[in-house]
C-alpha cells in the first residue's frame, strides 16, 4: 500500500530510450535490459510500442512473459488498433499497464493531428474506454502538455479520468518548461481538475535544457507520484529524465522531499554498465551518479579532505549505487568457482550465463591479458548470452599492416561445417578482414556505423567494437570484444552476420508458413 509519500517509478528505457538507439535491440538484447531493469526493483517498466513492428510486439509480449516483479507497460496511440495490439501483446503479464496518448497542445492539434481540442479529448475516452477492456490499470499521457494552456489541459484530463485512466502523465515533451513552471501546472491541475484524487499524477520530461530532472523533481514537490525515466537519460534527441540522478536526487534530499522510492539503488551501476552495452550508447565520464568520474577525487585539496572524512568532499558513497569497490586478482590460475563467486557478488544468478561457455571465454582472457578484472568478467557475461546460435564462427585471422605497404588479411570463417579462407586487402588491417569475410560469405553490407571503445583501464584494456551493418534497408549491429582491436572487429561483423541470418531464416519460414495457409 502507498502511504502518499511513495515516488513511483516508471521505467521507459525500452520504449522512449530505445526508439533514440540507432539501430534496434534484437528480442533477445530487450529481454537481457528488462532483466536488468526489472533488478531495479522499478514500479513499472514501459517495454515497448507493440503496433510498430512485429518484432516489437513479440518483445514486449516475451517479456510480460519472462520478466516478473514489475508492471509491465506497453504504449499504444489512442487508437482502436494500438489498444488491442497492446492488450494482446501484454496477455502474458502478470501485472499489466495500459499507456495511452494524444496531444493536448495547440501546437500539435493544429498541425500534426488536425483536429480541436474536443476532437482529441473524444478520442481519448474512447481509447482509455477501450484499454479498460484489458486492464484496469489504465494510464493516459497528454502528449506536450508542458506547451499546453492551463486550462485546456484540465479540460482533458478531467474526462480521461471520468473515463477510466488511473494515471495522468504529464509529459514535458519537448523538453521547454522551466522547473517552476511545470510545478505550477501540477499545482494547478490539483487545484482545478475536480476528480484529480482518483488519478495518480505523474511526470515525463525530457532534456533538451538540460532540465529533465530538475523539472521532474520539481514536478514531485508539488504532488506528482510518479517519474518517467530511462536508465542514464537515454531518450528522443536529448534523452528523458535519468532514472538514477532522479531516485538519489529523492534518497540523499529525503531531508527535504520526505518521499521515498523502492528503488535497490546499489543496483543502479550495474544496470547501468548493462544498458550502455547493451544499447551501444556511452556513458560521459563526468555523468553524475553513473560515470566513471562521480566518485573520483582529483585536486589535491579534494583528496586531503576525502582521506581526512569521506563527508567532506562525498554526498553518497560508491557503494550505495552499486560501484564494485573490490578487485579480486583473477588470472589463469582461478578456477569455475571463484569465477561462479566472482559473478555472484557482482550480482549474477548461475541462470543469467552458461558457466561451461563463460570460463572457457575466461580462460583464454586471462592467458591474454593475465589479469582479468570485474569488468571484463561482465563483457564475457554480457557477449555470451548476446551470441548464440552462431551460424558463422571465427575460426582463425592475421593480418599485416605497416606503413610501407597496403594492409593484408587472412579470415578464416567456419560455417555449414566447412571452413572457408580468404585472403584480401585494404587501407588497413581491419578493411582487409571485411572484405576477406565479403569473399567468404558472397555478401557486401553498407557499414553505417563503426565505433572502437575500451573496456578497462591503461594498455592492458580490451577493445569494444560495435559496427552496423545495412541490408535491405533493415539495419544489424554487431559488437566484438577482444584484446585486439582487429579481431574484436572480425567479431563484431561476424555477429551482424550471424543476426542477418537469423533475421533471414525467420523471413523465410513466416514467407513458407503463409504460403501453406494462403
Ligand atoms: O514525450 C512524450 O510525450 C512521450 C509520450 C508518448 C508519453 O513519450
Ligand atoms: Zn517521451
Amino acid at each position: 500500500m502507498d502511504d502518499g509519500n511513495k515516488i513511483w517509478i516508471f521505467d521507459t528505457t525500452l520504449r522512449d530510450g530505445e526508439q533514440a538507439l540507432k539501430a534496434s535491440l534484437t528480442e533477445v538484447e530487450k529481454v537481457a535490459v528488462a532483466q536488468a531493469i526489472a533488478r531495479l526493483n522499478v514500479d513499472v517498466m514501459e517495454v515497448g510500442f507493440p503496433v510498430s513492428s512485429p518484432s516489437d510486439f513479440n518483445a514486449v509480449s516475451r517479456i510480460a512473459n519472462e520478466v516478473h516483479g514489475p508492471i509491465i507497460c506497453g504504449l499504444a496511440r489512442a487508437v482502436k488498433a494500438d489498444i488491442d495490439a497492446c492488450g494482446n501483446a501484454l496477455a502474458g503479464a502478470e501485472k499489466r499497464r495500459i499507456h495511452t496518448f494524444i496531444a493536448s497542445s495547440p501546437i500539435h492539434l493544429k498541425h500534426k493531428l488536425r483536429k480541436t481540442l474536443a476532437e482529441a479529448t473524444e478520442q481519448a475516452v474512447e481509447a482509455i474506454r477501450h484499454a479498460r477492456r484489458y486492464t484496469t490499470d489504465v494510464e493516459f499521457s497528454c502528449e506536450d502538455a508542458g506547451r499546453t494552456p492551463i486550462e485546456d489541459l484540465c479540460y482533458m484530463v478531467e474526462r480521461a479520468i471520468a473515463a477510466g485512466a488511473t494515471t495522468i502523465n504529464i509529459p514535458d515533451t519537448v523538453g521547454y518548461t522551466l522547473p517552476h513552471e511545470f510545478a505550477e501546472t501540477i499545482w494547478a491541475l490539483k487545484e482545478k481538475v475536480p476528480n484529480i484524487e482518483e488519478a495518480r499524477i505523474s511526470v515525463h520530461c525530457h532534456n533538451d535544457l538540460g532540465l529533465a530532472v530538475a523539472n521532474s523533481i520539481a514536478g514531485i514537490e508539488a504532488g506528482a507520484r510518479q517519474i518517467e525515466c530511462t536508465m542514464n537519460g537515454i531518450g528522443e534527441r536529448a534523452g528523458n529524465a535519468a532514472l538514477e540522478e532522479a531516485v538519489m536526487a529523492l534518497k540523499i534530499r529525503q531531508d527535504k522531499f520526505k518521499a521515498h522510492t523502492q528503488i535497490k539503488s546499489d543496483e543502479i551501476y550495474r544496470c547501468s554498465r548493462t544498458v550502455s552495452q547493451i544499447c551501444r550508447m556511452p556513458v560521459q565520464p563526468n555523468k553524475a551518479i553513473v560515470g566513471e568520474n562521480a566518485f573520483s577525487h582529483s585536486s589535491g585539496i579534494h583528496q586531503d579532505g576525502v582521506l581526512k572524512a569521506e563527508n567532506t568532499y562525498e554526498i553518497m558513497r560508491p557503494e550505495d549505487v552499486g560501484v564494485p569497490t573490490n578487485e579480486l586478482n583473477l588470472t589463469s590460475r582461478s578456477g569455475r568457482h571463484v569465477i561462479q563467486h566472482r559473478l555472484h557478488s557482482l550480482g549474477y544468478a548461475k541462470e543469467d550465463y552458461d558457466m561451461e561457455r563463460v570460463y572457457a571465454d575466461y580462460l583464454e582472457l586471462a592467458d591474454k591479458k593475465g589479469t582479468v578484472y570485474d569488468y571484463d568478467l561482465e563483457a564475457l557475461v554480457f557477449f555470451n548470452t548476446i551470441s548464440q546460435n552462431k551460424h558463422y564462427d571465427l575460426s582463425y585471422f592475421q593480418a599485416n599492416a605497416s606503413s610501407e605497404q597496403v594492409a593484408t588479411a587472412t579470415v578464416a570463417i567456419e560455417f555449414d561445417g566447412q571452413v572457408q579462407v580468404e585472403a584480401a586487402t585494404g587501407n588497413g588491417p581491419v578493411e582487409a578482414a571485411f572484405q576477406a569475410i565479403e569473399r567468404i560469405t558472397g555478401q557486401t553490407f553498407t557499414i553505417i556505423d563503426y565505433t572502437i571503445d575500451s573496456k578497462g583501464k591503461g594498455a592492458d584494456a580490451l577493445g569494444q567494437v560495435d559496427l552496423i551493418l545495412e541490408s535491405d534497408n533493415q539495419r544489424f549491429h554487431g559488437s566484438g570484444l577482444a584484446t585486439d582491436v582487429v579481431e574484436a572487429s572480425i567479431q563484431a561483423y561476424i555477429h551482424a552476420l550471424n543476426d542477418i541470418h537469423r533475421s533471414a531464416q525467420i523471413h523465410q519460414f513466416k514467407h513458407q508458413n503463409l504460403r501453406k495457409t494462403g
